[in-house]
């Protein structure tokens, strides 16, 4: 089987990879990625010489090339990932994310399709999304699989979007799809502007930690590999064009998770009890701010047996012991670009 994972090099999409080279030596395993700023093929290297993988730098925004991709390597299956994931990125700049998260996604659809029209059988077109496209709770219930797509800020448009071309393109052409709708991740390698390794690296570094509004924005947290676990079983054994909600069971208010990640924080570096708190600081809300997120994955976990693995607390002692190992990584990332999109959002 030719498996092309788009997105591979980023945080999710890297450990997707892994798993699947690791797991599937029968699979060849097509990495394409464009290598933006959230694309680093450092996340990469304990895999890049394996015989069963294939990079390839490209971006699916260029409709030539991948038109001519799908026509070179006739992929069997897609999963993919490749998007703009930023949400606060979004809001400064709408267009970068129509472009990557929509017409990216027609752009694979449109070569997916034309390649095996003429027979479907034995492909998947498998949609990695967000539970974002839903909007926001308030205080109580759940996303289900069912819940009228309502999103709120640009990223999460984008991804809706994205998500209803999918499904018209298995209604009108008869293209095998699944997709996935999974809560707020977090782990190694994720890029230091989402929440939890951003503040990693301010409490490193003693610097403010920003906390939108009043904290009291709820989101479902689910370690990155439990993720990964998932996507494989949705690949392998998920029904032709279901969607399945994954989420952590797992919800937590920013600043009571704050708290937490600055009480392990001063555990691991070895300073007094209560210093990393002294460093929070609250600061002007987003725009559009979603209150809540919290996904009933209860379909995946009964038709599939899918559960986390990992508990909050070991999940976030896992990815605080990562960082703080990985020094070199953090530091190579937040040179640069970083530097200007940092003092940018946060003055
Ligand atoms: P990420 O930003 O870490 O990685 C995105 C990857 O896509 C990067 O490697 C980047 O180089 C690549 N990419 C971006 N634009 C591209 C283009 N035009 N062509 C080719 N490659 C391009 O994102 P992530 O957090 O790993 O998210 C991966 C997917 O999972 C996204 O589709 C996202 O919407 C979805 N998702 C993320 C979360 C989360 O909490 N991070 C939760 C649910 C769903
Ligand atoms: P984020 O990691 O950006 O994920 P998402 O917006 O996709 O849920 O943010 C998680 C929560 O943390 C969200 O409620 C916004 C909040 N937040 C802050 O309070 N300060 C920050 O600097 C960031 C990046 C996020």
């Amino acid at each position: 089987m030719k498996l092309l994972i788009t997105g591979g090099a980023g945080f999710i999409g890297s450990h997707v990879v892994r798993l699947f080279v690791e797991k599937y030596p029968e699979y060849h395993i097509f990495n394409l990625d464009a290598l933006t700023y959230a694309g680093n093929l450092e996340n990469l290297v304990d895999i890049e010489q394996a015989p069963n993988y294939t990079f390839i730098k490209g971006d699916i925004t260029d409709e030539d090339f991948i038109n001519g991709l799908f026509h070179s390597y006739k992929f069997d299956k897609v999963i993919h990932l490749a998007a703009e994931s930023h949400v606060d990125r979004s809001i400064e700049d709408p267009l970068a994310f129509v472009k990557t998260n929509v017409m990216g996604t027609m752009n694979l659809l449109n070569a997916f399709k034309n390649l095996w029209k003429a027979d479907f059988n034995d492909k998947l077109f498998y949609h990695i999304s967000t539970d974002e496209v839903y909007g926001s709770l308030g205080q109580t219930g759940l996303f289900t699989e069912t819940t009228s797509y309502d999103p709120n800020s640009p990223y999460s448009a984008s991804k809706a979007s994205s998500d209803h071309f999918v499904r018209a393109y298995g209604e009108t052409y008869g293209m095998p799809y699944v997709i996935t709708n999974c809560s707020n991740n977090y782990g190694q390698h994720q890029f230091p502007e989402k929440l939890i390794p951003l503040f990693i690296n301010n409490i490193i570094h003693n610097r403010p930690l920003p906390v939108y509004g009043d904290g009291n924005y709820t989101r479902d947290w689910l370690y990155v590999k439990d993720h990964a676990i998932a996507i494989d079983l949705v690949f392998h054994e998920g029904k032709n064009t279901e969607t399945y909600n994954i989420g952590g069971f797992n919800e937590w208010k920013n600043i009571d998770l704050v708290r937490l990640l600055c009480e392990q924080m001063d555990i691991e570096l070895g300073r007094v009890k209560g210093s990393s708190e002294q460093l929070i600081t609250y600061v002007k809300d987003r725009p559009g701010h979603d209150l809540r997120y919290a996904i009933d994955a209860s379909k995946i976990k009964n038709e599939l047996g899918w559960e986390p693995t990992v508990t909050f607390e070991q999940g976030l002692a896992k990815t605080i012991k990562w960082y703080l190992n990985n020094e070199g990584w953090l530091s190579n990332v937040t040179t640069g670009q970083y530097q200007s999109y940092y003092a940018k959002q946060y003055n």
